[in-house]
């Protein structure tokens, strides 16, 4: 049913989102060239795995293609006189247009999608950015979100946004998870026993993620509600702002942004 092409980081999150949403272990076949890989994939998640794309592109309904950008072309090639009109291609690969995929199959499959996920898949809380051709099969477009959406939330948007939300959604829990270490080592510093330290640092973003969400807050409106006047937070609040916190990350976005622009 669903063939994974590229048993990495990203294709094992997928993996792992599909058993834990409930798919069977017999519904996922992974093709993966190495084969350590491959044998820790099956030892960990029963699950079948190959290492030819040929019989995973003449078996598998939908295809999902979790390799690194520069091996997509070498991928689509090998699939190229495989695909058939009742299959669906979906690529995650970062900065490779639905155009450049169409080039490399040399056919005019229609049936592909490209997605923007990030890691958070494999706890079904991902974000998955999509984009497809219009003129994609409805009943595989129907496929496509019945099964992706066990895995987080979809959001269908224009492709030229794609490589923008590479750098939020995709590197984004990178940055998140440095700032979590940092909250949790800045704890540490004070004087909190290390597992505490984390265990609130998580919490406080939790629930700070939580209220803005469930009481559809601005996060200014929250932050206001934390800091009284003259009072601790605003000290801290102080800090921040003059070392350009907010600059800081618009800056790194915008270099994650343009090197996803760069990476093919
Ligand atoms: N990491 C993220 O958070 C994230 C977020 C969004 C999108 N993505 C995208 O996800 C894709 C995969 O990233 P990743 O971090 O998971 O990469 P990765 O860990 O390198 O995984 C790719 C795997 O595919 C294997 N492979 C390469 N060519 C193959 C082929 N022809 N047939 C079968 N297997 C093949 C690779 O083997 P070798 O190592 O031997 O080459 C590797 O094990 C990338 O295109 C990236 O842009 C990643």
């Amino acid at each position: 049913m669903i063939g994974i092409i590229g048993g990495g980081n990203m294709g094992e999150a997928f993996i792992e989102g599909f058993l834990k949403a409930g798919l069977d272990k017999n519904e996922i076949l992974v093709c993966e060239i190495d084969e350590k890989r491959r044998k820790y994939l099956v030892e960990k998640y029963k699950i079948k795995v190959c290492n030819s794309i040929d019989i995973l592109g003449k078996t598998q309904k939908i295809i999902l293609v979790a390799v690194k950008p520069y091996q997509v072309k070498n991928v689509c090639e090998k699939l190229s006189n495989i695909l058939k009109d009742d299959q669906l291609l979906i690529s995650i690969a970062a900065g490779v247009s639905l155009k450049d995929i169409r080039n490399y199959l040399k056919t005019d499959f229609k049936n592909i999608i490209r997605i923007m996920p990030n890691l958070m898949v494999a706890v079904n809380k991902g974000i998955l950015a999509a984009s497809y051709y219009q003129k994609i099969d409805k009943d595989l477009l129907f496929d496509f979100k019945h099964y992706f959406s066990k895995l987080g939330y979809i959001y269908e948007v224009d492709e030229n946004l794609l490589d923008a939300i590479t750098a939020i959604s995709g590197s984004g829990p990178a940055f998140i998870s440095v700032f979590v270490e940092s909250l949790a080592d800045a704890g540490v510093y004070i004087g909190i026993p290390r597992n505490l330290a984390l265990d609130f640092a998580l919490n406080a973003i939790l629930g700070t993620v939580s209220m803005i969400k469930e009481k559809k807050l601005h996060p200014a409106s929250l932050k206001d509600k934390v800091t009284s006047p003259a009072g601790t937070t605003i000290e801290g609040l102080k800090v921040l702002e003059e070392n350009n916190f907010r600059a800081l990350i618009y800056k790194i976005i915008l270099e994650t942004f343009n090197k996803t622009k760069k990476v093919k």
